[in-house]
């Protein structure tokens, strides 16, 4: 008989990413094709991880990568992985708030997560199922892991559409802008122009104060901007760069900065919460949380954003 499926060794490492939709399978794809780790797509649909799986496997000879992708329906192949990208759940229809998903997908990521903390005692969670804050929450609650390993994506997709807009707006290249999304992922994020720079430059002294407000509100509605667009689903292509850019960070020990949902214990006048902040991620997931000096208007927005995600909390309780 020949193999349906290639081998995962275990000799490279190993991602498991849950949810095998939009971001899901778009994540899982940049993965392999990026020969970061193997990959074990999960869904509850039976043939959809397998079929889709197998899919990308056939593209590794055009695309020539060496990683290898298997779907599954259930979490034994999943073992020992190092880190577990949770994008299990329902996707925003139009008219439906980040919100209103809370309790379903409380329900999916908390199921998820009592499967993976058997199969993968040590992994780093990397949560995507919104709404994102409170489902980051509840994966390191559900999980028992120490805070550090369980981190939610956000900050770096709504960092990307911030700096994305800026580079329209000023006719510049994408790659030269560097901008900051802060707090929860919701209407009350909060972009940061004061540290956010064109090679450096501060978009304060490259924008008028009216435009920046304007590219400001944008990047608080881009998720919607995109679900009225598509009509059935949400963005994913954006997503799932942001949720690998974090894979890669962690899985390389890079240290990079990058602005994500971690539990912030003391710091912004926020205590004891999961929230969007600066982190540095490396092998042992969020090395630390850094505290900036922010202007008082975007440690207001910070401040205020954090309390709508504690309210959020506080509806599951
Ligand atoms: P999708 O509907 O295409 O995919 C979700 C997948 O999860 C489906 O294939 C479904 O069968 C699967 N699923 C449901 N329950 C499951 C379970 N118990 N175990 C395993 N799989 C299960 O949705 P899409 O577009 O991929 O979005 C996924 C999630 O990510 C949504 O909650 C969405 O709101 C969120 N999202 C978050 C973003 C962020 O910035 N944090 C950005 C984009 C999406
Ligand atoms: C987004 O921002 C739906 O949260 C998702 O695109």
């Amino acid at each position: 008989m020949i193999k349906t499926f290639p081998e995962i060794t275990g000799k490279r490492p190993k991602v498991t990413v849950v949810g095998a939709g939009f971001v899901g399978a778009t994540a899982a794809q940049r993965i392999v094709e990026k020969d970061l780790a193997d990959v074990v797509l999960v869904d509850i649909v039976d043939g959809v991880p397998q079929g889709k799986a197998l899919d990308m496997m056939e593209s590794a000879p055009i695309e020539g990568f060496d990683a290898k992708i298997v779907g599954s329906n259930d979490y034994a192949l999943t073992k020992d992985s190092d880190i577990v990208v949770i994008t299990a759940g329902l996707a925003r229809k139009p008219g439906m708030s980040r919100d209103d998903l809370l309790k379903k997908n409380a329900d999916i990521v908390g199921g998820v997560v009592s499967e993976v903390v058997k199969t993968s005692p040590k992994s780093i969670l990397v949560v995507v199922s919104n709404p994102l804050d409170v489902m980051t929450y509840i994966a390191w609650q559900r999980s028992g892991f120490e805070a550090s390993r369980v981190v939610g994506m956000a900050g770096v997709l709504d960092s990307s559409r911030y700096a994305s807009f800026i580079a329209m707006e000023l006719g510049v290249s994408p790659k030269d802008v560097c901008a900051m999304v802060l707090g929860g992922h919701g209407d009350s994020m909060v972009p940061v122009p004061e540290y956010s720079t064109v090679n450096g430059i501060p978009i304060t002294q490259l924008l008028p104060a009216e435009k920046i407000e304007e590219i400001n509100d944008r990047t608080r509605n881009g998720g919607i901007e995109i679900v009225n667009y598509l009509k059935t689903g949400s963005a994913y292509y954006a997503p799932s760069a942001s949720a690998v850019a974090m894979v890669e960070a962690i899985l390389n020990d890079s240290g990079r900065i990058l602005p994500c949902c971690a539990l912030v214990k003391d710091a912004y006048g926020i205590k004891d919460l999961y929230c969007g902040v600066p982190v540095r991620l490396d092998r042992s997931g969020v090395k630390e949380v850094i505290e900036l000096k922010l202007e008082p208007n975007s440690l207001e927005a910070l401040q205020t954003s954090a309390s709508h995600v504690k309210e959020l909390i506080a509806v599951l309780a």
